[in-house]
């Protein structure tokens, strides 16, 4: 149903017939663990009873459930809806939300990969094939895209966003948001995006998971709200609150942030869930002294629906109703945008999900396909000295393949995934051994037993998510026998990274360093003297200080999901060519964090040597850098016009070649810095990027536009969106070093 009228008449009819606790229940939505039906009452003593899938079904008898998440399977969310259309004395269906992050079935690189693809394309068309299984098994809503920029690679959930940077992490929401929905709610195929988590969840202290978040009014405006503002302009449907307090006030019962900036100034008019227990949690932060009244403030600060994994919070809001510290009007408010929501879906009408379809859509060949490609189109080559990549597979007698990452299923797709096929994941050995088939000898030895945390993962209740320690593991034999084959072979391929359960949520680190035995490893088989390239299975920077002075190669893969060994295979035989570019600035060590790109020019900005005098501040890969197996030139910069009125619009092109022999992609990227102006801006900032694919010896002409949206910036002190009379510098290049430069003036001011 997509006209609004009819919509709003409907909604009407509905609120006046139902109680106030059937609207708190539209308001609920409720964790629904399947497996936990199999768990004895007693065994379960740690898990609140609330989560009991009994306590869900009677809520959904009860007509007192508006939604519930992490049903995954077709006919249990038949069953389930069943019991909610049973229970519900006005026929209003459940709606069905789950973390659809990067994959479903298929299982994409990580986003953080995804937007080191720099590819718009490539994210909007992976996020539709999530979209689509997802809705095939009957889930309609997705808790993504995850927007928050994140400036500390210790906080593990860098893994879940686009990085450092507000313009491209704009882009990337923006194209998530479009890959899931497709033309809006209601299309076919496609699921509701929820961009999370408002907002400034990034900034949490110390990269401590849930830790506080205190954010200028600067760095909010200019830096953390821009990809929310994107994702809700390409009509994103739903929003999810932080956990942490913002500036002292916890983001789920900020007025500020939902109502203020969310709904008056933004003008959203979807609905806004909380984060898990973020409602309840209301009471932990000191804020609500008990749990009736996180209810009120959660409502009242404009948070629409509680998602609950224990007593909801929400169950109390009749209460809270009666006796006037929630208006009935306001609880209507709520209940109205969920209910637009469900009829938007067309949910009244097809309340239930094809079981069949849906084996058909998991089982789509064309969606591996896409997985494959995002994978390669995210890779992102940080070194090739003497080009020892692209390995030539026809003059290869014997490669090596060394570590316990290289052949590790689950590990190849990274966190924040459930409904994986294992025996069709891809590992980058497996990968390897395909494509070399018996052209050469592809040998392996793990060398080391895989690392483990310190302490144990939240996602472990899942089964399979910490590696396995294997017992019968001789250390020191092992170790010697990767020595071995690496010596034996013409070329060792080393996989390093992080076990997957050390990164996402609740997966904080206080170090960069590689985790476990991996540099003794590394640095055994280098000692080889055998050539080595670096696979680095990653969704964070790690500290690769002595791989990039001593090995040759290093290809960055990040999780890269279910084709992962195919799409690495593909590009370490140059049958894909590396195209991607860091999302975020590679620091040398953990000790430089934070360390960003697009830091204020300040006191002796060039004087390093008086920043620190134990190491270099400059990173050790700088912020959009990634290399290709050809080379690339820029000439040609010119602007339409050196000089614009505040509020009008000059063109920037430039030349690019292809100065190699194979065709490439490159990512061309625009910086601009403002000289001068009512307050001291970013060194740099992008404000323009496009991947473009040139044949060898092509040219190509790229323009870009630099109007109001790329020349202004939130003022602190006037508190407004201004435009500065100044001269501005632009650079265009393949990263944030770019050299090949221009400048303009505007020449006057506004705002
Ligand atoms: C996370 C959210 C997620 C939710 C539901 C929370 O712990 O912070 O990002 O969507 O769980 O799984």
């Amino acid at each position: 149903m997509n006209d609004p009228n009819a919509i709003r008449e409907h909604i009407d009819v509905l609120l006046s017939q139902m109680s106030v606790e059937e609207k708190a229940g539209q308001l609920t939505q409720f964790f629904y663990f399947g497996f936990m039906r199999d768990i004895p009452p007693g065994a379960a003593a740690e898990l609140p009873m609330s989560n009991q899938p009994q306590h869900v079904e009677e809520a959904l008898a009860r007509g007192a459930a508006g939604s519930l998440l992490f049903v995954r399977e077709p006919a249990e969310i038949n069953r389930l809806q069943r019991l909610a259309l049973e229970g519900n004395r006005h026929n209003i269906p459940v709606i069905f939300g789950f973390d659809v992050i990067h994959g479903f079935r298929t299982i994409l690189p990580v986003p953080i990969a995804m937007a080191a693809s720099w590819d718009p394309e490539t994210v909007e068309q992976g996020q539709a094939v999530a979209a689509r299984e997802a809705r095939a098994v009957g889930i309609h809503w997705t808790f993504a895209p995850m927007v928050d920029i994140s400036r500390d690679p210790r906080w593990g959930r860098i893994i879940e966003g686009a990085g450092e940077d507000p313009y491209l992490g704009a882009a990337i929401a923006a194209a998530q948001v479009r890959g899931f929905q497709g033309a809006g709610l209601g299309t076919p195929e496609r699921v509701i995006a929820g961009p999370k988590h408002f907002a400034g969840y990034g900034a949490a202290l110390g990269g401590r998971d849930y830790d506080e978040a205190n954010l200028s009014d600067y760095e909010l405006w200019n830096v953390y709200l821009p990809p929310f503002k994107a994702a809700l302009d390409a009509g994103a449907g739903n929003v999810m609150t932080a956990y942490m307090p913002l500036n002292g006030v916890p983001a789920t019962g900020n007025r500020w942030l939902l109502d203020e900036v969310l709904r008056q100034t933004w003008g959203f008019t979807g609905w806004v869930v909380s984060d898990a227990n973020a409602v309840r949690s209301l009471q932990t932060h000191g804020f609500a002294q008990d749990l009736a009244e996180a209810g009120v403030f959660g409502l009242n600060a404009g948070c629409d629906m509680e998602m609950a994994i224990a007593d909801a919070a929400y169950a109390h809001l009749p209460a809270a109703v009666a006796d006037g510290r929630v208006a009935e009007t306001a609880l209507d408010a709520s209940v109205r945008r969920v209910l637009e929501a469900k009829l938007r879906l067309r949910l009244f009408d097809e309340p239930f999900v094809d079981e069949e379809h849906a084996q058909t859509v998991l089982n789509d060949p064309a969606h591996r396909e896409v997985a494959r490609r995002a994978a390669e189109r995210s890779a992102v080559l940080l070194r090739n000295e003497n080009n020892l990549l692209p390995l030539d597979r026809d003059s290869l007698g014997t490669l090596a393949v060394i570590g316990p990452l290289a052949d590790s299923q689950r590990d190849t797709l990274g966190p924040w995934c459930f409904e994986f096929d294992l025996a069709e994941t891809v590992t980058v050995l497996a990968g390897i051994r395909a494509k070399i088939g018996d052209r050469a000898t592809v040998t392996y030895a793990p060398g080391i037993r895989p690392a483990q945390r310190a302490f144990p993962s939240m996602f472990d209740m899942f089964g399979g998510n910490a590696p396995e320690d294997p017992a019968d593991f001789d250390d020191a034999a092992e170790l010697q026998r990767a020595a071995d084959v690496a010596r034996a072979a013409d070329v060792a391929v080393v996989v390093v990274g992080e076990w997957q359960n050390m990164i996402g949520e609740a997966a904080s680190r206080s170090s960069l360093d590689l985790p476990g035995r991996q540099l003794e490893l590394l640095q055994a088989v280098v000692d080889t003297g055998t050539p080595v390239v670096v696979l680095v299975l990653n969704g964070r920077p790690l500290d690769l200080r002595w791989a990039a002075a001593n090995v040759p190669a290093i290809l960055d893969i990040w999780y890269p999901g279910t084709q992962g060994g195919t799409a690495v295979a593909n590009l370490l035989f140059g049958d894909a060519v590396p195209g991607g570019k860091l999302p975020f600035t590679w620091p040398r060590t953990g000790g430089h964090i934070p360390l960003i790109y697009a830091h204020t020019t300040s006191h002796e900005p060039e004087r390093q040597d008086r920043r620190y005098w134990d190491e270099h501040s400059t990173p050790l890969f700088p912020f959009g850098h990634g290399l290709s197996y050809t080379t690339f030139a820029y000439e040609g910069l010119r602007l339409d016009r050196d000089r614009i009125e505040a509020g009008e619009t000059l063109t920037v092109a430039v030349e690019v070649r292809n100065t190699g022999a194979r065709p490439g992609d490159e990512v061309v990227q625009l910086y601009i810095r403002q000289r001068h102006g009512r307050a001291a801006r970013p060194v740099r900032e992008l404000k323009g990027f496009r991947r473009v694919t040139l044949q060898a010896g092509e040219t190509r002409t790229v323009e870009f536009t630099l109007g109001p949206d790329e020349l202004h910036y939130w003022h602190p002190l006037e508190r407004t969106w201004v435009i500065d009379a100044a001269t501005f510098d632009v650079w265009i290049g393949g990263d944030v070093t770019a050299e090949l430069h221009a400048e303009f003036a505007v020449q006057n001011s506004a705002g």
